[in-house]
């Protein structure tokens, strides 16, 4: 039996293929009004688990399934069988009997790995606690839309080292950007991430100074400083003030640069209304993008 197309992580790709992934998505996107793609994936089924909350993730995936004339079905941990402990494994095999594809978001990476071992169908990571990818191609999408190739800019994290942050790391080595991390250094990214980037010639580094990260950068991103499953605690919150993405901070980079934010966001911690109600931010296009890179995803996986 062949391995089926999942997509789990981007540095689990090659350039060329992350690439026309995004493309598809472009010429599907362009189509989106026409309903030229109605029947792309007409009879096929998504399985989408979510043991974490989501807006955008379940919109997006249900509604690119429904306007490429396939169909989704909901499972959440507490109203299936996973809230009684029946395995990743055993609910991989099942689903596999039933549907063409699964997604997940699951606090636990490794869950994502056993649904991944034991489905026969392509499974779409929909974030875990280590990795958003699906996230970073509609970033990626969405920053080429406004500004070109995102090849050899700069790109400048401010915050916790997130699940996204990570995946903006993987996105950086893949498509050939560089990425400066400002984090505080309890919450800045371990090393096996870091040395996997120089290991593949990637060009990411870590401060604990904002103003060095930010300067001269054509895009500023940030990420809620309280991902899911992590506690309020007051500690963070005083470590990561400093890096807060404020006015002065969006200054310091290029007069051009862009403004990105997976969302949820909080406008009272990670970032203020001036800057993500502003006029360099682009949080709304890529909770768009989602829809359009998503279903490119789900085109390749099905192909
Ligand atoms: N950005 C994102 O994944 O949003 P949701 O948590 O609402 O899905
Ligand atoms: N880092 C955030 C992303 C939400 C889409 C979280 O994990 O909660």
């Amino acid at each position: 039996m062949t391995t089926p197309l999942h997509f789990l992580d981007l540095d689990r790709f090659d350039r060329a293929t992350l690439r026309r992934i995004l493309v598809r998505a472009g010429e599907l996107k362009a189509r989106h009004k026409t309903r030229a793609d109605a029947a792309l994936l007409e009879g096929r089924a998504l399985a989408m688990i979510f043991e974490r909350p989501s807006t955008r993730t379940r919109v997006s995936f249900e509604l690119a399934m429904l306007q490429l004339g396939g169909h989704s079905l909901l499972l959440t941990d507490s109203e299936s069988q996973l809230g009684r402990g029946e395995t990743m494994a055993d609910t991989a095999r099942v689903l596999s009997r039933y549907v063409d594809a699964i997604m997940i978001r699951t606090s636990d990476q490794r869950k994502l790995w056993e649904l991944a071992e034991h489905a026969t169908v392509p499974v779409i990571n929909g974030l875990t606690d280590q990795s958003h990818p699906c996230q970073l191609m509609a970033d990626i999408m969405t920053y080429e839309e406004h500004r070109g190739s995102i090849e050899g800019r700069t790109v400048a994290w401010s915050g916790d080292a997130s699940n996204v942050a990570r995946s903006w790391v993987h996105a950086a080595v893949r498509f050939g950007f560089r990425l400066r991390l400002a984090c505080p250094l309890p919450l800045q990214p371990g090393s096996p991430l870091l040395d996997w980037a120089r290991s593949e010639g990637g060009d990411v580094t870590v401060t604990e100074r904002p103003e060095l990260a930010v300067a001269d950068a054509d895009l500023v991103v940030t990420d809620t400083w309280f991902s899911m499953g992590i506690e309020q605690a007051e500690v963070r919150q005083t470590q990561l003030l400093p890096y807060r993405v404020d006015e002065a901070m969006m200054a310091l980079a290029k007069p051009d640069a862009l403004f990105m934010h997976c969302l949820p966001a909080h406008r009272d911690q990670e970032v203020t209304a001036a800057v993500i109600d502003g006029a360099q931010s682009v949080v709304w296009d890529e909770a768009e993008n989602r829809l359009h890179a998503q279903k490119g995803i789900l085109a390749w996986c099905l192909s």
